[in-house]
């Protein structure tokens, strides 16, 4: 699959105030809040001008005596009183309209399940399927399921204007209709610890076909051991371990490790080798490597044999360079970008964010 992402971004970058539109939310939520910030400018004006006005009127001056009684005028105390109130109330009932609208989905919905951890997203699809990134049919009414393994996270895709907190022990569910392809970022959007920042995944939004053929593919693990190995690491392992060299996550990272002799936090001499990526999955803490200073710890990985084979076979293909990182959504981007402004027409595989196609 190609996603001409430049093209893509380039086209719908939205606006100074607003994120694309990709959405059906957009359009509401975008008029609605220029309605209300056109109500306050017209308001906030006329104030402050009048303001500056009376403060220069009746300043204290030599010569000039306050004068102590107050006026009344009836008219003006109704008018600025029933104005206004009617204004909010209007903005009051169109903002439950709206809030129903998001809250309320239509029967005909496509569910995908969401899983929120700290610190990544696993999107599970109608086929089963699983990917850190969130594919959508475009013209479709999507509903999420979303649930938390520990603790409170928040949906945010800013191009659907869509928000929702993940509260852990409870189902969280929203519904979004995309109308635009496109590729745009999702975040989490309540502090959930050390690495909410990094809390971040892509959303694509794919025509109907694409999208099927998106989760076909996602179903379908590579074949050859690397690349099924990084089909398991990037599923398992990515959240904290890096595959570029000395990058930190959470864990130490993959990179430059392979072969290669380390000192333990008990002095011992270890090999990373078959033998110790095999004991780290199954007994993560038995052997941490002295220079890794961190209070980091892990859980015990469920991974079939044939998922740890593939994992050793992929950490030692990082070091062989036969395999590179996969690179960001955003260095993707960029990397296109640069590939489209020079002449050079070399295909990078890297560059296509896909793991499939490194095979
Ligand atoms: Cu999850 Cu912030």
């Amino acid at each position: 699959m190609n996603l001409n992402l430049p093209t893509l971004l380039a086209k719908h970058e939205g606006t100074f105030w607003f994120a694309p539109s990709a959405s059906t939310f957009a359009e509401e939520t975008d008029s609605f809040f220029m309605i209300i910030l056109w109500i306050s400018t017209a308001f906030f004006i006329p104030i402050v001008i009048a303001m500056i006005w009376f403060a220069l009127k009746f300043r204290k001056r030599p010569g000039y005596e306050g004068d102590s009684t107050a006026l009344h005028n009836n008219a003006l105390e109704i008018t600025w009183s029933v104005i206004p109130t009617l204004l909010v109330c209007w903005i009051f009932v169109r903002g439950v309209q709206g809030y129903m609208d998001m809250v309320t989905p239509p029967p005909d919905t496509i569910d995908i399940q969401v899983r929120a951890k700290k610190w990544d997203w696993l999107f599970t699809y109608p086929n089963g399927a699983t990917d850190p990134n969130l594919y959508v049919p475009k013209g479709k009414n999507v509903r999420l399921l979303m649930r938390s393994e520990d603790v409170l996270h928040s949906f945010f895709v800013p191009a659907f204007r869509t928000k929702q907190d993940i509260v852990p022990g409870r189902l969280n569910t929203i519904w979004f209709h995309p109308t635009l392809e496109g590729q745009y970022k999702l975040f989490c959007a309540e502090y959930c610890g050390d690495n909410h920042s990094e809390m971040l995944s892509d959303v694509f939004v794919l025509s109907p076909e694409k999208y099927e053929e998106k989760l076909a593919e996602l179903s379908r693990p590579p074949t050859t051991p690397v690349a099924f190995g990084q089909w398991v690491y990037i599923r398992n392992c990515k959240s904290c371990h890096s595959d570029k060299p000395g990058v930190i996550n959470v864990g130490p990272s993959f990179a430059e490790k392979w072969g290669k002799e380390f000192k333990t936090t008990t002095g011992e001499t270890v090999k990373f080798d078959e033998q110790y990526v095999e004991e780290s999955i199954r007994n993560p803490l038995a052997k941490r490597s002295a220079d890794f200073k961190s209070n980091a710890t892990m859980t015990t990985q469920n991974l079939t044999p044939e998922e740890i084979a593939a994992v050793q076979a992929f950490i030692k293909a990082l070091e062989d360079g036969d395999i590179t990182p996969e690179l960001d959504a955003e260095e993707a981007a960029s990397q296109a970008a640069e590939e489209g402004a020079g002449e050079s027409s070399s295909t990078n595989e890297t560059a296509t964010g896909n793991s499939n196609e490194t095979t």
